[in-house]
């Protein structure tokens, strides 16, 4: 999934909003129409990420202040600002791309693993575990796992990466300045059709139950709890809760 995709989805999802919860809901919905139709439009990225600001732009400001109508409750409220936010960082973010990762960007990937680590571990895992995950291990393991490894880059630099191993999309990181803009769906949407291009239909990974963020942002993605298990790291059982998704077969 590109960043143009992403950017036609949040229009998209805009134009429903727009069209249910206001009183000038069908004009509304033209203009994200409009929007959605330019990042459909049969041309270059460049060109429909392009068409689609100038469009986005014209409104944006009105967007910001925008009255829904008097029976929206505020998380509706909350969804439009977080729709028009998602879409205006999408169509003004710099290239997102991804590619298979190099033995250069272990010690980039070590930065990222063991701060995301922290963000979703700490707290939720054995202490032993926590004891075990020093700065020489993700240094040690980032290197080896470089095969494994598919990095994304915004504009030139490496935000995240994933780790896919036969049907397991066994980490995905993001360094904590690119999140919440779209750029984690990118690596994930990745890592599906990797397990997939395994010649597997469904895709597993475990996260640990105290991890909600992550857990949110899987179950959005069509993710399934598929209830608990442990996994053991490092020779430590750490409890977690398995995840599954179905994946397109490879064409
Ligand atoms: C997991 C990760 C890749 C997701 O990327 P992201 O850019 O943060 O994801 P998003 O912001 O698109 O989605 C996160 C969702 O969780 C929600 N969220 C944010 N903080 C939350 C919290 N403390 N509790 C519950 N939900 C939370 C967000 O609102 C969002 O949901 P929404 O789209 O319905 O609003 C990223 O957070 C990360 O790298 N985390 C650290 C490493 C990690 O834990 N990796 C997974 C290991 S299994």
């Amino acid at each position: 999934m590109t960043t143009r995709d992403l950017a036609r989805r949040a229009a998209t999802d805009l134009s429903t909003l727009l069209a249910a919860e206001s009183r000038a809901g069908f004009a509304w919905q033209q203009r994200m129409w409009q929007i959605a139709a330019c990042l459909s439009a049969d041309a270059t990225d460049d060109e429909a990420l392009s068409a689609a600001r100038s469009r986005f732009e014209a409104v944006y400001s009105r967007l910001a202040g925008f009255r829904l109508s008097p029976s929206a409750d505020p998380s509706t409220h909350e969804r439009l600002a977080t729709l028009t936010a998602r879409l205006h960082d999408l169509l003004h973010m710099p290239p997102v791309t991804l590619r298979r990762a190099r033995a250069a960007d272990a010690p980039r990937i070590a930065t990222i693993w063991q701060a995301g680590w922290r963000d979703g571990h700490l707290g939720n895992v054995p202490d032993e575990l926590i004891a075990a995950r020093t700065p020489d291990s993700f240094r040690a393991r980032a290197a080896g796992r470089v095969p494994d490894t598919t990095v994304v880059e915004v504009g030139g630099v490496v935000a995240g990466f994933v780790m896919v191993v036969a049907d397991e999309v066994e980490q995905v990181y993001l360094d904590a300045s690119f999140r919440g803009g779209g750029v984690a769906d990118v690596l994930l949407t990745e890592g599906e059709r990797l397990v997939a291009a395994n010649g597997h239909e469904t895709a597993w990974l475990a996260v640990v139950p105290g991890n909600a963020r992550a857990r949110r942002f899987y179950e959005r993605s069509g993710w399934k709890d598929d209830g608990s298990f442990d996994y053991v790291a490092t020779g430590i059982r750490v409890p977690c809760r398995r995840y599954i998704k179905p994946v397109a077969p490879a064409l």
